[in-house]
């Protein structure tokens, strides 16, 4: 695909699709890491003499305007990131959206108002589509973490005009790429989070791809009651069981090692320094639950982790929201910045409570890459191709 580099820019309006899809609490922007994450491609933009234009969608609202969704919201962030004021229209396509653009000069940034509120984003319009590139010479992509979405504003558009890969859509593509595409070997992943179902396909992929799986958080739960062993009152899918008994078997066939926990630690209820037992992991009483690995656990992915030269990372070992069940997502976490601050390990991370954890357990500037991608992430990890890459690539 094209990146900036490939495009000419000079005084040309630049539809620049960003993820502003940021975490608001009472009309507050509260992290502010995607917005800071664009700032590359806005100002190599501009610094080639283009407009940008900002594309994006905010929240869910289905198809029509919703006040409390506008993208107004984030304006004194993206204010704040820039250090220079952001114009707004109030509408994405049509006379309020054409007149903002014909007001632009050389050095300002424009942001449309949200993409979700017309039904043809969603529904990929190519009437819609071509409402939004009438509005420039030039596409950018830099939302990954939306490229799973086969939209107008990620998919349709890319047809109708120029387009290129922004700095934040090479970087994550390229770190994607160095953690599975082309690693170097040997491999380990780390797949956590509470449920087998919701992760099925990325662990199919995964076990073709990887030489080392570690599963953990509440999906481990079921992974010991497919080997017949008791978790009491622990989150267990018992249903999955067959299938998590597949996943192992299929795992042994393609020379994939599953690490499952062999001590964990077990409390009567799940609250902050709840009373809580090391056991192994046979042992779990009828009446307790399993909250998180034990240390002998955490030793022996330590190990897996100084045998690997390439880790991924998706979802935490344990609950690790409250203290003390966070002990193996932060240890283990630790291990893993450590070896990558040795130059031993390239680190990659992604996905919804990922990232928090990393965050929580303070080593998220230590890894080699953390991607701003949630659900993205997670249908990368599933092998799937994403439209809005796709759409990139094919031209
Ligand atoms: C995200 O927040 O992960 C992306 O912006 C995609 O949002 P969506 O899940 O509402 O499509």
């Amino acid at each position: 695909f094209n990146t900036i580099d490939d495009m000419d820019l000079d005084g040309k309006v630049v539809l620049t699709r960003v993820d502003l899809n940021v975490p608001v609490d009472a009309g507050q922007v509260t992290d502010a890491t995607r917005i800071e994450k664009i700032m590359p491609t806005i100002r190599d933009i501009q610094e080639k003499g283009g407009i940008p234009v900002l594309l994006a969608h905010f929240d869910r609202p289905k198809g029509k305007r919703v006040d409390s969704m506008s993208l107004k919201v984030v304006i004194p962030a993206l204010e704040a990131a820039l250090g220079q004021p952001v114009k707004f229209a109030e509408e994405a396509i049509g006379g309020p959206a054409k007149r903002a653009v014909a007001d632009l000069a050389k050095g300002d940034v424009l942001l449309l108002e949200n993409t979700r509120f017309y039904p043809g984003e969603e529904e990929n319009d190519p009437t819609f589509a071509a409402s939004l590139a009438a509005l420039g010479q030039v596409y950018v992509n830099d939302a990954f973490s939306a490229a799973h979405r086969a939209h107008a504003s990620t998919e349709g558009i890319a047809r109708l005009l120029p387009a290129a890969a922004g700095r934040l859509m090479e970087a994550e593509l390229k770190a994607l790429d160095a953690a599975l595409g082309a690693p170097q070997r040997p491999v380990a992943a780390v797949v956590g989070g509470a449920k087998v179902s919701t992760k099925l396909d990325l662990l199919g992929n995964l076990i073709t791809k990887v030489d080392h799986l570690v599963i953990g958080g509440g999906m481990a739960n079921t992974f010991l009651v497919a080997q017949g062993i008791e978790v009491g009152k622990s989150l267990a899918e018992r249903d999955m069981a067959d299938t998590a008994r597949e996943i192992l078997a299929k795992a042994q066939d393609s020379g994939c090692t599953i690490h499952l926990p062999v001590d964990i630690v077990v409390a009567r209820e799940f609250k902050a320094n709840a009373e809580n037992q090391t056991l192994p992991a046979d042992a779990c009483p009828a009446d307790a639950m399993i909250l998180d690995a034990g240390p002998e656990t955490v030793a022996r992915i330590a190990e897996v982790f100084d045998s690997a030269r390439t880790l991924i990372w998706n979802g935490p070992l344990g609950a690790f929201e409250i203290a003390p069940f966070d002990a193996a997502t932060n240890a283990t976490a630790q291990k893993a910045a450590e070896l990558t601050r040795d130059g031993k390990l390239i680190s990659v991370a992604g996905g919804g409570d990922t990232v928090a954890a990393l965050n929580k357990a303070g080593v998220s500037g230590d890894f080699t890459f953390i991607s701003t991608a949630g659900g993205a992430f997670l249908e990368w990890m599933e092998g799937k191709e994403l439209p809005g890459v796709a759409a990139l690539e094919k031209r």
